[in-house]
């Protein structure tokens, strides 16, 4: 880890020990009991467990701070400090026993994301970024790709979820993605790794509707320190109240929003 900061060093202490938990039961998946919180929207004992952990070690570490968690909702506090945790992202992966999913964490100060840490415990993998300070992944700077044709650009998508109103909308940005691209779209079923890739220069712009503030708090600071561009479709700053999110390098925000348009 290059970055060492206080509160990185909380998050990632935090992280480590919930992972444990995490690698356990993906062992264990057939023992698990799932619960069903809506259509496609699965909550594993492992969520919670993973979840009350992460709060435990934030809370010893800064009593002080609020939280925002997927399945706790929040915890009121001083409000210029909040962590926002998803405790799993990618859970219908990790339910049917697909190595993809991760911890994501991010730390937001005055409204704004000022750190945060993706993990991924099968490949130990440890995005994480601070700001002014950069992105790394483990001990690595991380940049953004430099393509700068969409034609040549590799994409990421995901959703639509079973219940979304926008379903169509969704489906016709695909289509029209995918007559742009030369290699098809992927869809890899975890919105925090999704962005922490565009961080690493993986994949080159990623596209959705509905996230939630969970799914993307760190990955805003991970990929904005990797030199990339986060914005709503319509290349402005309301990712958040919009619930439309691309992600890109520096070069294809352009034309990835006309395609959108
Ligand atoms: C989901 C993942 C998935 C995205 C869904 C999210 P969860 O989060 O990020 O990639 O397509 O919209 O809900 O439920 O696995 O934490
Ligand atoms: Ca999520
Ligand atoms: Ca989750």
């Amino acid at each position: 880890m290059k970055l060492t900061s206080a509160n990185i060093n909380v998050m990632v202490k935090a992280c480590r020990k919930a992972s444990k938990t995490i690698i356990r039961d993906f062992g264990e998946i057939e023992n698990l009991q799932v619960s069903l919180k809506g259509p496609g929207d699965f909550v594993t004992n492992c969520d919670k467990k993973v979840e009350k952990i992460l709060i435990e070690e934030l809370l010893k570490a800064r009593p002080t701070y609020s939280i925002l968690s997927e399945e706790v909702g929040k915890i009121s506090n001083d409000e210029s400090f909040k962590w926002i945790i998803d405790p799993i992202d990618g859970t219908a992966n990790f339910f049917h026993g697909i190595p993809h999913f991760a911890i994501s964490i991010g730390l937001e100060h005055n409204k704004e994301i000022i750190c945060g840490i993706i993990y991924d415990p099968i490949k130990d993998e440890m995005f994480s970024a601070e700001k002014g300070n950069g992105a790394y992944v483990n001990n690595q700077r991380m940049r953004v790709s430099s393509r700068s044709k969409l034609e040549d650009c590799i994409i990421f998508t995901g959703g639509p979820k079973h219940e979304l109103k926008n379903k169509e909308l969704a489906l016709k940005e695909y289509n029209n993605f995918s007559l742009k691209v030369l290699v098809p779209i992927r869809k890899l079923g975890s919105a925090a790794l999704d962005m922490a890739y565009v961080a690493a220069g993986r994949c080159d712009g990623f596209w959705q509707r509905n996230l939630n503030y969970w799914d993307i708090a760190a990955g805003i600071i991970i990929v904005k320190e990797a030199g990339g561009f986060v914005t709503d479709f319509m290349g402005e700053n309301s990712y958040i109240e919009n619930k439309t999110i691309l992600v890109t390098n520096s070069k294809i925000n352009k034309e990835m929003i006309e395609v959108l348009k």
